[in-house]
């Protein structure tokens, strides 16, 4: 277990200015560790760290730095020692990824081949990626756990695996502390005070409810009701934030060497229309809805076998979907 009085160097947290870096940030300012973002703020501004700064009362050290930038990014790490990083760094949209593939190569791994040049040369020891449950592509049985096949459907689920295999892959990795983290569906906001505030369109479920719940959308588009589910619409396992960042930490935290990949997520599925109705239950809104026709790469159903993260760093999640729409809405609306 690692001691974070051993922490003699801040964290780096690539991406901290995002929704979940910046959470991330939140739970190491309520845990007094010092830390740094980078962020390039392509899908985000800085709002939700000037937010941390007010509510903490610190100054946040930021550095807008694109990681593909090779020469910016080793300038900095030889300007800046760290303990840890944390990679959040990364353009995450499916349909975007479909229209854009090259984008997505360069961005998240040349990217991201980048910072692990940068951290092999500063010789950095405990790590955290942030991958995907899209690597598992179409579900071959349920729940999913680690050993089940990766085969992404699209060109981001494939930038997940190449960057996971970057680490995999690498000696140098074997001789250091490295949790591959594959997130399923993250909903939810920090205390309350900050939350998803994706630039543009959103293209996930949480952030278009919380659209309609505003009122900047007539409806929500349920993207098909034939699935193979009790209610006929697509069923995911979805993860508050705060669960998810407690998870981070207690990665953080394990001081195990080499590479281990986690599924993170409750291990329990919910459909949209349970979504749908626990929120206007949750917020007393009403979220109007109409049903089209399914979304290109869809699955019907994904949830995650969680075992594995319980058993090795005694991590789990605590908080509800109750809690995930009550808290979404209090920092939207
Ligand atoms: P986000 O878009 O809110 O945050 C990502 C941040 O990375 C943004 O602030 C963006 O500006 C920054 N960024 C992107 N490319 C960069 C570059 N080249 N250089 C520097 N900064 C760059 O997304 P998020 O939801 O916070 O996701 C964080 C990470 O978690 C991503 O890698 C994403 O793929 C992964 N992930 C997210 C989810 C989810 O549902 N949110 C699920 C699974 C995995
Ligand atoms: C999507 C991505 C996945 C990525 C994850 C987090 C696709 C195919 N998959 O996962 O690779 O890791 O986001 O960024 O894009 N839904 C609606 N109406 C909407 C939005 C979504 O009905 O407006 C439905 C979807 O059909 C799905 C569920 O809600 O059944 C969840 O969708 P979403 O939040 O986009 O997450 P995933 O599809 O699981």
């Amino acid at each position: 277990m690692t001691d974070v009085n051993t922490f003699s160097h801040p964290i780096l947290i690539t991406g901290g200015a995002g929704f979940l870096g910046s959470h991330m940030v939140a739970l190491c300012l309520e845990k007094r560790i010092d830390l740094v973002v980078v962020d390039n703020l392509s899908n985000s501004d800085l709002s939700n760290l000037q937010t941390l700064e007010k509510h903490f009362n610190v100054t946040i050290p930021f550095f807008n730095i694109d990681i593909r930038d090779q020469d910016k990014l080793k300038d900095f790490f030889n300007e800046h020692r760290f303990s840890a990083v944390i990679h959040f760094a990364g353009l995450k949209s499916v349909a975007e990824s479909v229209a854009n593939p090259d984008l997505y190569h360069d961005n998240n791994v040349v990217g991201s081949q980048n910072v692990i040049d940068c951290i092999k040369a500063q010789g950095i020891k405990n790590l955290i990626f942030s991958s995907s449950a899209t690597v598992y592509g179409d579900p071959q049985y349920l729940p999913i756990d680690e050993d089940h096949p990766v085969q992404p459907y699209n060109p981001y689920g494939e930038t997940k695996a190449q960057v996971e295999e970057l680490f995999i892959q690498d000696e140098y990795f074997k001789t250091a502390s490295v949790k591959l983290l594959r997130y399923f569906n993250p909903v939810g906001s920090y205390k309350c005070i900050i939350g998803e505030k994706p630039n543009g369109m959103p293209n996930n479920l949480m952030p278009y409810i919380l659209g309609v719940a505003r009122g900047e959308y007539d409806f929500l588009n349920i993207y098909g009701d034939d699935y193979e589910t009790d209610d006929g619409t697509g069923v995911r396992d979805y993860i508050h934030v705060t669960d998810l960042m407690e998870a981070h930490w207690s990665a953080l935290m394990d001081d195990v060497i080499g590479c281990e990949i986690y599924n993170v997520g409750c291990g329990k599925g919910f459909s949209v229309k349970e979504m749908v109705k626990a929120f206007e239950e949750v917020n007393q809104v009403k979220i109007p809805y109409q049903i089209q026709p399914r979304r290109d790469g869809d699955i019907a159903t994904c949830y995650a076998a969680v075992d594995k993260i319980k058993n090795h760093l005694n991590w789990s999640a605590k908080l509800n979907l109750e809690s995930m729409c009550r808290d979404a809405w209090s920092v939207n609306s």
